[in-house]
């Protein structure tokens, strides 16, 4: 395949990292980015009009997620965060073979969970369309040596989050009921297998406390991305950096949805 060279080809520190989610579930990586890369300018990219793609076919899936990363490819990025398990597990390795920008994907932390969790079990939760694919299958083959890690989808979570819906007395009944032939205390550590799932650590938590550690990748997301930009010399260090928000390729120009997330994430200092 052809590989897409951007219009002058030349990347530089001041161009944008683009963020790519199906939705608002890509902001608890952007939170996390703002925190650790305070200098660099961000473009969010949100499928508003296509979310949520977890239950969707998936050559449905793709041809959106082809649409917003050449969105984003036009803008001209310095590098790519695909900020969305679903789209890593099922487009990662096509996207990279196409763009000539730096790719960093997310896939469940499956591997740290296994290594970390001493006689438990390890709970994935993630959505549908993650956890039927080969890619997973292939990550748990791969570490689950000893045959502790069990999974589960939680399409609903995407949906609430979608709503900004978190009141725990919708919520952690909602989790009871999906969970309800599991128990909670065999499980030394749960892993939030999709981005839209950190909202409801709190939830979470009063389920699987004081068993089970609730880890996600973000952080260490992160820090792949600032490792690489170094390595390219395209980190950028001066000044304060601005976010632009695109609902599907429309830029957003009231961005309080987008920041009624971020304040959120604020208070519950993750
Ligand atoms: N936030 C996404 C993920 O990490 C996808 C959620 C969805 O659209 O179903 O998997």
């Amino acid at each position: 395949m052809q590989k897409i060279i951007s219009p002058d080809n030349i990347r530089t520190a001041s161009d944008p990292i683009g963020i790519f989610d199906s939705g608002i579930g890509g902001l608890t990586v952007l939170h996390q980015a703002l925190r650790e890369l305070p200098g660099e300018n961000f473009i969010y990219y949100a499928d508003t009009l296509h979310v949520p793609y977890g239950e969707k076919p998936k050559e449905e899936v793709l041809g959106y997620i082809a649409d917003g990363v050449s969105f984003l490819d036009r803008i001209g990025i310095k590098a790519l965060v695909l900020a969305c398990n679903t789209a890593t597990s099922i487009a990662a390795n096509e996207l990279r073979s196409r763009y000539d920008f730096p790719i960093i994907g997310m896939e469940p932390a499956v591997k740290p969970a296994v290594e970390r969790t001493k006689n438990k079990r390890v709970l994935v939760l993630a959505t549908p369309l993650t956890l039927q694919e080969q890619k997973f299958k292939d990550l748990v083959a791969k570490v689950d040596n000893e045959k502790i890690v069990d999974f589960i989808a939680l399409p609903e979570l995407v949906e609430s989050a979608e709503k900004f819906q978190f009141d725990p007395d919708i919520i952690l009944p909602l989790l009871r009921k999906k969970l309800a032939h599991l128990q909670p205390e065999v499980y030394g550590t749960v892993v939030l297998g999709c981005t839209h799932f950190p909202f409801f650590r709190k939830a979470l938590i009063e389920i699987f406390s004081p068993f089970a550690d609730i880890i996600d990748g973000n952080e260490g997301t992160v820090k792949h991305l600032k490792n690489i930009l170094q390595t390219k010399n395209l980190l950028s260090t001066g000044g304060k950096g601005q976010v632009s928000y695109y609902d599907s390729g429309v830029p957003v120009t009231d961005t309080s949805r987008f920041k009624k997330y971020l304040t959120l994430l604020d208070e519950m200092g993750k």
